[in-house]
């Protein structure tokens, strides 16, 4: 795994857009998997720099959200289909028509589940996913003791998490779903490469656990641990929590040209 520790969220933001840019740039038409919440937002907003300046073009990319709510009233702006819609596909110029988000207001939540890794599959797979990470590890909405192989399907989303995400919801805990669709640690696994992005001190623990802890259920994020191109990108808060920060550090300072991005 490579772990980049940045002096800020606004840095962690343009390194993890300047690796989406390098795989869209050496792949015009790649898959992008979207995540949503906070910690994606500098990434899109730098991405949206490099789009608005022409130095990037992301109109042939196809998309892939990691998850969705189940239960919203119909048109909820708090859906992950209008957050991204609003977030990621009309800032960095996406096609619409291929921007997919799991229907969690499917009548077979099922069936939505099976179609949404069909279309990933028959998009290619995804080339470069963007991940978050949970105060309480999860990645996706893949609670903790989530089957470091599942695939999309339905999960109840854990107190914590619901608590977490009530900022989205005015503050109200009753108005944030029990529900959602998400996609499995298995099928995160399946992406050719992981970027994983934290800000913020009230991510160091997770973080730390799933960078160095064992591999476990209990923190979903560890799956990534079993990854071959995972890299997470840390301002100094979220990795204060970890054991090698001078390594990770030092490798940075000693990184070989060909290797570095951006
Ligand atoms: C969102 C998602 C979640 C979030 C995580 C962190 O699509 O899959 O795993 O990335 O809950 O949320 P924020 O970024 O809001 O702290």
């Amino acid at each position: 795994m490579e772990i980049v520790i940045l002096p800020d969220a606004a840095a962690v933001g343009a390194a993890a857009a300047a690796r989406i840019a390098a795989v869209v740039r050496a792949k015009p038409q790649a898959v992008l998997g979207l995540s949503t919440g906070s910690s994606p937002l500098g990434a899109y907003a730098a991405l949206a720099d490099l789009v608005r300046r022409g130095e990037l073009d992301l109109s042939r990319t196809s998309a892939f959200a990691l998850d969705e709510y189940v239960g919203l009233p119909l048109g909820s702006s708090q859906s992950y289909a209008a957050t991204i819609a609003a977030e990621a596909t009309g800032p960095l110029g996406l096609d619409p028509e291929r921007v997919h988000v799991p229907d969690g207001a499917a009548a077979d939540l099922e069936a939505a589940c099976e179609d949404y890794e069909r279309r990933i599959r028959e998009a290619g797979g995804v080339d470069v996913q963007l991940l978050g990470i949970g105060t309480n590890g999860h990645i996706g909405f893949n609670e903790p003791t989530s089957s470091l192989a599942s695939r999309t399907r339905i999960k109840t989303l854990a107190p914590r998490t619901r608590q977490d995400n009530a900022r989205f919801f005015g503050g109200d805990l009753d108005a944030v779903p029990l529900h959602c669709i998400t996609q499995g640690l298995g099928t995160i696994l399946d992406a050719r490469r992981l970027l994983l992005v934290a800000q913020g001190e009230a991510k160091a623990a997770a973080v730390a656990a799933a960078v160095e802890g064992p591999l476990s259920a209990m923190v979903p994020g560890s799956a990534m641990q079993l990854h071959r191109h995972a890299t997470v990108l840390l301002d100094e808060a979220a990795a204060s929590a970890l054991t090698l920060r001078d390594y990770y550090r030092f490798t940075a300072d000693h990184q070989p040209a060909w290797q570095r991005v951006g």
